[in-house]
């Protein structure tokens, strides 16, 4: 049986949690598949870090290496900024492959140039993991077109923002040391600028602005501000009014303009937002026939991304070219009906 080759861009914290759960979920990935996953190639920067990687793994940090092996199926991108990620996913489509991408930078400046030249090479391009970690806000926005126009979308997009609010708020810590926590944990990026001062969560904004209403909203005038000159003092003073800060991002139509915000926010017990805590991310969409639908879960991490970036890998083989393996899911989605009407 013929396996899926994939290559990961990048050994980070995501890189290296698709790697693994690629490991430790082989069973219900042939499962769904009817294939092995079989990772062939990992790009990193550093050669010298021991990563503790099969020796049959080609590790290297250049990127034509990659290119030049024989069978390449998926390539997962998970390094930092929007170049060279773009450029080698311009180069995996042209080379046939589909890819997958976690980097919300680069894909809200280019997403749509990648789209298009994905279609034009027949491939797909994953993006769920740019926004919102683990949670599945892209499907399901992409789910709710089939009928609704969306109206608006409001939340938490960046969990190390609400990570340190939270740390600040409830275990007293001063913002540096809640960013390094952050920072220890894999939420934040290397450069934590991003989560701080807004542009993460503007990026995520742009990404699902472009596929609920089809555009982005006019970059500049988005009013931008991160968490970075929230002070213990002004936390505190709020937490006895019995108020929280909140990162707050939000995007909507006014009329036909899409306008949209990413701004910290005092809120009250009564707002929705009030009880999301840590590294959780918050995502209400509003549709016209649908009303409002709230999602709610792990917003950074390991193993929620790569959860998300192994739910695009899914979709990227069963929605292509393998009949084989949607047969296969067929049955194995009837055998688990079947064991749920038998208990
Ligand atoms: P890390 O900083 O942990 O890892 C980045 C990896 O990319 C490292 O392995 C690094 O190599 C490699 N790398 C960086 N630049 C290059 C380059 N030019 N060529 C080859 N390899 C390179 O980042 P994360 O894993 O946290 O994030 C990866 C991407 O995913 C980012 O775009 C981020 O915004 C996004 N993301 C992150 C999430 C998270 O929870 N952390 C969640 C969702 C998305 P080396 O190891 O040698 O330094
Ligand atoms: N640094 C990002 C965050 C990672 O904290 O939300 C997830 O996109």
């Amino acid at each position: 049986m013929n396996s899926i080759k994939v290559a990961i861009l990048g050994f980070g914290t995501v890189g290296e949690g698709v790697y693994r759960t690629v490991e430790t979920h082989q069973e219900e990935l042939a499962a769904v598949l009817g294939k092995k996953v079989e990772v062939v190639a990992i790009l990193i920067k550093n050669k010298q870090k021991d990563r503790g990687i099969g020796n049959e793994v080609l590790v290297t940090d250049d990127f034509e290496e990659i290119m030049h092996l024989p069978q390449l199926d998926v390539i997962v991108e998970a390094i930092v900024g929007r170049e060279p990620a773009f450029t080698y996913l311009q180069r995996s489509i042209q080379k046939g492959g589909h890819v997958i991408t976690a980097n919300k930078e680069m894909f809200a400046y280019h997403g749509e140039e990648l789209k298009k030249l994905a279609e034009a090479h027949r491939v797909s391009v994953g993006f769920e993991a740019t926004v919102a970690g683990g949670v599945p806000v892209i499907q399901t926005i992409q789910q709710l077109l089939n009928i609704n126009r969306i109206k608006k979308i409001e939340g938490i997009l960046n969990g190390t923002s609400n990570y340190i609010l939270s740390e600040m708020r409830v275990n007293g810590q001063t913002f540096p040391e809640a960013l390094k926590a952050a920072q220890d944990k894999g939420y934040a990026e290397a450069d934590p600028t991003n989560d701080v001062e807004g542009f993460d969560a503007f990026y995520k904004l742009l990404i699902l602005s472009e596929i609920a209403f089809g555009e982005k909203p006019v970059w500049e005038s988005v009013p931008r501000e991160g968490i970075s000159s929230i002070t213990e003092e002004q936390i505190t003073q709020a937490e006895n009014l019995g108020l929280r800060f909140k990162l707050i991002a939000s995007i909507q139509l006014d009329g036909e303009k899409v306008i949209g915000s990413v701004r910290p926010t005092l809120v009250t017990e009564s707002h929705p937002l009030f009880n999301i805590e840590g590294v959780e991310n918050s995502v209400s969409i509003e549709g016209d026939i649908v009303g409002r639908i709230t999602l709610q879960g792990p917003g950074a991490g390991m193993l929620p991304t790569a959860s998300a970036v192994i739910e695009d890998l899914i979709h990227a083989v069963l929605e292509t070219k393998l009949p084989e393996a949607e047969g296969t899911r067929r049955r194995s989605l009837h055998a688990s009906r079947d064991q749920n009407r038998v208990q």
